[in-house]
């Protein structure tokens, strides 16, 4: 069968655009378009929802949890998923009530459950057995939607960094190894909540294969529960996942035409079950990647001897590890365009470079404008997820700030940089030390 390879839509900064926000916002900076990222998340809800009309979407916050990027999730129908108290509390600063939340995470702490508790959290996707009796002791029976994170076993194509659906993970209750059903029988016998059941295969899944079999396995679990337990899920969460273009190389499935494959391979599974469940998932980067960029100045260029390759030019930007530490970790990849000075000049091939105090080399083989010098600007494309939420202070660089483009065309500041004053605000001396 044919598949529908979604065609490129990301986000990208005009050089007039690009030139007044680096002037006022400074450099680098995290542009995330308002009206792109409204759009992305109505259409993925329209196909989910016309693939199963009881749809739910969980914004996974841990990919952007920008205020704003939060409110704009709420505002257009997703709840948020959140991995810690930390995003709780961003989500609830963001507007959203906790009864719209799902707490997951693979070692709560009892504090961080209690808090949850208290604000009315709406569901917890629970992930082993102490975290059962720590729920019902804290609740006495009286506990909110609980759902049970499942590792089904499935392999995903990714970055091992980034799989955890595999039955070698840190991840959730075992099916093959009776644990899972352990698990429904525990939280039956002490009268908790059970609302269903949850699976998360892996992250950045081009070939959305392991998310259909993650579904379809949850599923045929359900169905076992129902006639062995005679316990009726009501909810299917089949986490998130879904691949975004970070470069043109990847072509990650139309978004209709995956909640289809997910939605259908639920749905034969519980055929005839009697099961009636809500389907719900949770995408994070699926739904904001591509609505940012990042925009950098150059500051250096130099040509230097290279092995094999006889010379190699590197493109140093005015940010790097601290920003976006997915390509050290992950071997991520990017398209990167000058935006300025925009230019028909003849591509060459350099290697972007970030300014940390290592090699922090960022992209390999980027066709840039062969005159690209000093004070150009450049964008990373699809940098919305993972970039801000996983930035660090390394080098004691300043983080970036975050401006959103409003559907009415103006900036808002979002997130302003860090000042030097509170990178220093946590720490003291101690005497004999000032
Ligand atoms: N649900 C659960 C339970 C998750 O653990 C994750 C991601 C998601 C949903 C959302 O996954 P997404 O749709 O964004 O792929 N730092 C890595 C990604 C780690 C993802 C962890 N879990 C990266 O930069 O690629």
């Amino acid at each position: 069968m044919a598949v529908a390879r979604a065609v490129d839509s990301r986000f990208r900064l005009d050089e007039a655009t690009a030139l007044i926000l680096a002037s006022t916002f400074g450099t680098p900076l995290y542009v995330i378009d308002e009206g792109h990222f409204r759009l992305r998340v109505r259409r993925y809800l329209a196909a989910f929802r016309s693939a199963r009309t009881n749809g739910e979407i969980s914004f996974a916050s841990k990919a952007n949890s920008t205020l704003a990027v939060l409110a704009i999730a709420h505002q257009e129908g997703c709840s948020i998923d959140v991995a810690s108290e930390g995003e709780l509390r961003a989500a609830l600063a963001a507007g959203v009530p906790a009864s719209h939340c799902h707490l997951h995470g693979n070692n709560k702490q009892r504090d961080e459950i209690a808090f949850a508790l208290s604000a009315g959290i709406g569901q917890i996707v629970v992930d082993n057995f102490g975290e059962i009796e720590t729920i019902h002791e804290l609740t006495h029976g009286q506990s909110p939607k609980l759902m049970l994170r499942l590792a089904p076993g499935v392999d995903p194509v990714t970055h091992e960094k980034i799989s955890t659906g595999q039955a070698d993970t840190k991840f959730g209750f075992n099916i093959a190894d009776g644990s899972a059903e352990k698990a429904v029988q525990r939280c039956l016998e002490l009268g908790l909540d059970l609302y269903g059941f949850h699976c998360h295969v892996g992250s950045q899944l081009v070939d959305p294969e392991a998310q259909r079999a993650g579904g379809e396995f949850i599923s045929v679990f359900a169905v076992e529960m129902k006639k062995r337990l005679g316990f009726a899920a009501r909810c299917i969460n089949i986490g998130g996942g879904l691949g975004v273009r970070y470069t043109d190389d990847e072509q990650p499935m139309e978004i209709e035409e995956y909640n289809r494959l997910v939605v259908d391979a639920v749905e034969k599974a519980l055929e005839d079950s009697g099961l009636e469940p809500i389907i719900a998932q949770e995408p994070g980067r699926a739904l904001i990647a591509e609505s940012g960029v990042t925009l950098y100045r150059v500051g250096v260029v130099k040509t230097v001897p290279a092995k094999r390759i006889g010379t190699r030019t590197y493109v140093v930007v005015d940010g790097g590890l601290s920003d976006n530490p997915r390509p050290a970790l992950y071997g991520s990849k990017y398209s990167v365009e000058r935006v300025s000075p925009a230019t028909t000049q003849p591509l060459a091939a350099v290697t972007i470079a970030g300014k940390h105090c290592e090699s922090d080399k960022l992209f390999d083989d980027v066709p840039l404008p062969s005159n690209v010098g000093p004070g150009d600007l450049l964008q990373v494309l699809s940098t919305g997820a993972y970039n801000s939420s996983m930035s660090s202070n390394y080098n004691r660089y300043p983080r970036p700030a975050t401006v959103l483009i409003r559907e009415n065309g103006e900036f808002a500041l979002v997130v302003r940089r860090d000042t030097w004053a509170e990178m220093l605000s946590r720490e003291s001396l101690p005497s004999g030390l000032a």
